[in-house]
């Protein structure tokens, strides 16, 4: 636990770009009638606006102290309350059946294995009450792009990174100036259905992107609301 404590300075700065999503996580918060889990919360980006916009109790969980310290300033400054807490998101037990769980930015992607993210799925499954939805997004990983990408010095809101592509891990690693590494362990479409279909849950709705259009050959993320069968 805690290896995104080095990315925890920069990632104000790193995910500055993702702006759109906040609305729609927003949206499928007013829609749910009890508490919210957002799994990986990190800083706090989507689960501040969620508890400001829509007074819903929201329930934080990530590996990264440093992570929840930002979280939790963030809370402070824009005057709500978060119910932040240090743990894995394998080990996700909530204390009360709940309506709506996210993961926004990718964060499953963290997860190695199909086994990690198979046991994520079965806790949030375990977790919902009947009709409960969880929405999560992943990118749609392009062999063009990574090509482009593949062993190449980028730099995003001034942070310089470095991307290398290990395909027979279906794995990126991300790579700062000062050694600092995330990795990330990419999904397919089919691959996501899988886990919902072994974990019990239902696809309402895939999105090719936050405004909700339609997931087709063309979308670059897979936005999805999955469903707790009632
Ligand atoms: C890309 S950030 C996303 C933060 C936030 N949800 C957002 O949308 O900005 C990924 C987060 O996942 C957390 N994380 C990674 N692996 C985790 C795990 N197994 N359990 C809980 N949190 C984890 C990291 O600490 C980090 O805060």
């Amino acid at each position: 636990m805690g290896d995104y404590d080095a990315f925890a300075p920069i990632y104000d700065d790193w995910s500055a770009h993702m702006t759109e999503d906040v609305d729609f996580y927003v949206s499928l918060a007013a829609e749910a009638r009890g508490p919210v889990v957002e799994l990986a919360v990190g800083n706090g980006r989507v689960a501040v606006p969620i508890a400001e916009r829509t007074g819903r109790r929201v329930i934080g969980i990530d590996s990264s102290r440093a992570m929840l310290d930002g979280a939790r300033a963030r809370a402070k400054a824009a005057g709500v309350e978060l119910e932040l807490r240090r743990g894995d998101m394998r080990d996700l037990e909530p204390d009360e059946p709940t309506d709506l769980v996210i993961c926004p930015f990718r964060s499953l992607l963290h997860l190695p294995t199909w086994a990690d993210k198979r046991r994520v799925f079965e806790r949030v499954a375990a977790s919902l009450r009947p009709g409960g939805r969880f929405a999560f997004n992943s990118f749609v990983l392009s062999p063009h792009r990574a090509a482009e990408s593949d062993g190449q010095w980028h730099e995003q809101q001034g942070i310089r990174h470095h991307i290398a592509h290990f395909p027979a891990d279906n794995r990126i690693d991300i790579t700062l100036q000062d050694d600092t590494r995330v990795s990330l362990w990419w999904c397919t479409h089919s691959e996501w259905d899988g886990l919902l279909d072994v974990a019990g849950l239902e696809v309402e709705a895939l999105y090719g992107w936050f405004d909700r259009r339609p997931f087709d050959d063309e979308s670059r993320e897979l936005v999805y609301i999955a469903r707790k069968p009632s």
